[in-house]
């Protein structure tokens, strides 16, 4: 069997920083690139081979390519949604440029017989005001109301365009928003059902940036590793999507993951101070039907609310003091 040689852009990120180490433990860590942008974290330094870079410097991207042999790529890089909506112009840039500059060095190399696989994350932000919100389907109306919507529903054409014109195989994930202890993610609107469990453990209390109310699907970040990797894995005549698939764990609101975390730490409370990210959030689904991914590649959640609670104030519990 011919040794996977991979590359992880946005290797620091809130995905990065646990596909990374998940990915040397299946395929070797002298396998796996981790591209940082300016610093590698205290705890990568080690663990495996990591390169310092731009990720939208296109020609930096190509060498790095071509000398390493690369044969998957996992293009991470990208600006999420509150932070896009405080710099439309960077969210353009980053998400977008790097997105066709690695579609293209992929194309030239097809085009030199060698074969690059390449998976990159679209987002419930591909949806907007005009989606159904319940249940949103696979198929449905991709009207998005931020910069960072338009670069994943961009995104998402133009991987499906590269993958029926020049048959690249590239996969992808409509993330919903993602739960982990390990790294914080940064300019999220799905960020509060992270940030909650920090200020449950370190002052009892927290106050929301979405209202009660607001529901959003969410997913635990084991559960959003795995998915990655098992579509990554998944025979190619399974793929039948090639924009991106919806894919979703759990659906609740802040009033909800409070109660749950109250289960464990009786005095906790929440409360309410909503800031401009409640309208992005208003304009998301608030559940996602993903029988798609279900049926095409047995896709399958394991952490529902319960278990993603205990588990998070397990694990950053034994980090935050
Ligand atoms: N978690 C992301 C965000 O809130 C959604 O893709 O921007």
């Amino acid at each position: 069997m011919k040794t996977e040689k991979i590359l992880v852009s946005g290797a620091a990120g809130q995905i990065g920083s646990e596909l990374v180490p998940a990915l040397r433990q299946k395929y070797g860590k002298d396998n796996v690139f981790a591209l940082y942008h300016r610093t590698v974290p205290k705890d990568a330094a080690n663990a495996g081979v990591h390169v310092i870079g731009d990720a939208t410097n296109k020609d930096f991207i190509e060498k790095l390519i071509r000398e390493h042999g690369i044969t998957t790529i996992y293009h991470l890089v990208g600006v999420l949604s509150a932070k896009g909506e405080q710099d439309p112009d960077l969210a353009y840039a980053v998400n977008m440029g790097t997105l066709k500059n690695v579609l293209d060095i992929a194309r030239q190399l097809k085009n030199e017989g060698k074969e690059i696989k390449i998976f990159w994350p679209s987002s419930i932000a591909a949806f907007g005001p005009t989606t159904p919100r319940d249940k949103t389907p696979q198929r449905t109306i991709l009207e998005p109301s931020t910069m960072y919507g338009v670069t994943k529903v961009a995104g998402e054409l133009l991987v499906n365009y590269y993958f029926r014109k020049y048959a690249l195989d590239i996969r992808s994930l409509r993330y919903p928003g993602i739960i982990s202890w390990k790294t914080p993610p940064g300019g999220g609107t799905t960020d509060y059902a992270v940030e909650i469990f920090y200020g449950a453990l370190k002052e009892k209390k927290y106050t929301s940036f979405l209202n009660a109310g607001t529901y959003l699907p969410m997913m635990y970040m084991d559960d959003a590793i795995r998915a990655t990797i098992e579509l990554m894995e998944a025979d190619s005549s399974k793929i039948r999507i090639r924009t991106s698939y919806n894919i979703t764990a759990v659906s609740f609101e802040p009033e909800e993951i409070a109660r749950e975390i109250k289960k464990h730490i009786a005095e906790f409370e929440i409360s309410y101070k909503p800031d401009f990210r409640q309208q992005i959030a208003d304009s998301w689904p608030k559940s996602i039907d993903d029988s798609s991914a279900r049926a095409d590649w047995n896709w399958r959640h394991h952490f529902g609310l319960a278990e993603m609670v205990s588990d998070m104030l397990k694990n950053l519990g034994s980090i935050v003091k």
